[in-house]
């Protein structure tokens, strides 16, 4: 029955005719999202995870960050929504530095989108996304998944986003892997977030059903004017769907450029047979 009810728009388009015309012109509409200078990280065993970060990301820009494992994706991503302490270094959220005290407000306007899902495996996919507003609406309620009408309409219509309307009340455990990261994906948009923060979000998948997934929060991104950070580590796919990659190797970006402007051959080939090491350095040298 729920599927008859007529979802409404859920998103405001902000590419309006005028922004294209000014974009026609060459006014650049795009605003800082996020400014990052000096980021180190060292874990208590001694591990430098991040030596010395500089990334400054615009709105829109579908950024991926590119490394082999062990280079600092994770710790990057993880030190921008705060689930990691840097011991140096600063992050700003639209030019206002992150603090304890501010970090809710970054976290309110954030989607994660996460390697292994991150899904409650009993519950229904519903509830799974309304779990999304954890961070913007009353705890207390929230805890007895007691939503609104209205966020649960949101819900649906993010469900119908990601083409998994007719699995709403379907358990989680019922699903793919690629289903299930759709529903990774429709809870992390139903805060209407400005920035994504995607890890690694089709490592555990197929080559086919990445590719899918991938194109999917390429095209959410683009409509909704979201901001996606996404860690990867195939080469392939950062190619394919980012509009700017940063190479991270031993917690250093070594490669900062617009993805057209990457040369594709160079960058398979430094690649190919490494899993861990610094071999983007070398490729800076060259490019
Ligand atoms: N909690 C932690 N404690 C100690 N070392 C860690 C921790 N998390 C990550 N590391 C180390 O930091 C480095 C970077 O890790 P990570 O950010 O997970 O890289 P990636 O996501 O690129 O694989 C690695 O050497 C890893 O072993
Ligand atoms: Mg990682």
């Amino acid at each position: 029955m729920i599927l008859c009810v007529k979802l409404t728009s859920y998103y405001p388009r902000q590419r309006t005719k005028q922004n294209l015309a000014l974009g026609q012109i060459g006014v650049n509409l795009k605003k800082m999202v996020l400014e990052i200078a000096g980021l180190q990280k060292t874990f208590g065993n001694g591990t430098l995870a991040l030596r010395g970060v500089d990334l400054s990301v615009q709105s829109g820009d579908f950024v991926v960050v590119l490394g082999p494992s062990g280079s600092g994706k994770t710790t990057l991503l993880r030190s921008i929504n705060g689930l990691v302490t840097a011991d140096a270094g600063t992050i700003k959220f639209h030019n206002q530095a992150l603090t304890p005290v501010n970090l809710s407000r970054l976290r309110r306007h954030t989607g994660m989108v996460f390697q292994d899902f991150n899904l409650v495996e009993n519950l229904s996919v519903i509830n799974n996304v309304l779990t999304g507003l954890l961070d913007t609406s009353n705890k207390f309620l929230s805890m007895l998944y007691l939503f609104s009408r209205k966020q649960k309409l949101e819900a649906l219509d993010c469900l119908e986003r990601v083409g998994l309307l007719d699995k709403a009340y379907v358990r989680v455990d019922q699903l793919s892997g690629g289903q299930k990261q759709r529903v990774g994906i429709a809870r992390s948009i139903i805060k209407k977030p400005v920035l994504l923060l995607a890890d690694e979000p089709v490592a555990s998948l197929d080559p086919m059903i990445s590719r899918s997934i991938m194109m999917l929060l390429r095209d959410i991104a683009r409509e909704n004017s979201i901001t996606v950070i996404c860690n990867l580590h195939q080469v392939e796919l950062a190619l394919r769907y980012s509009d700017r990659i940063i190479g991270l190797s031993g917690g250093r970006i070594v490669l900062d450029k617009a993805t057209a402007d990457v040369d594709q051959a160079f960058i398979r080939n430094i690649y190919r047979g490494h899993d861990r090491g610094l071999f983007f350095e070398h490729a800076t040298d060259k490019m």
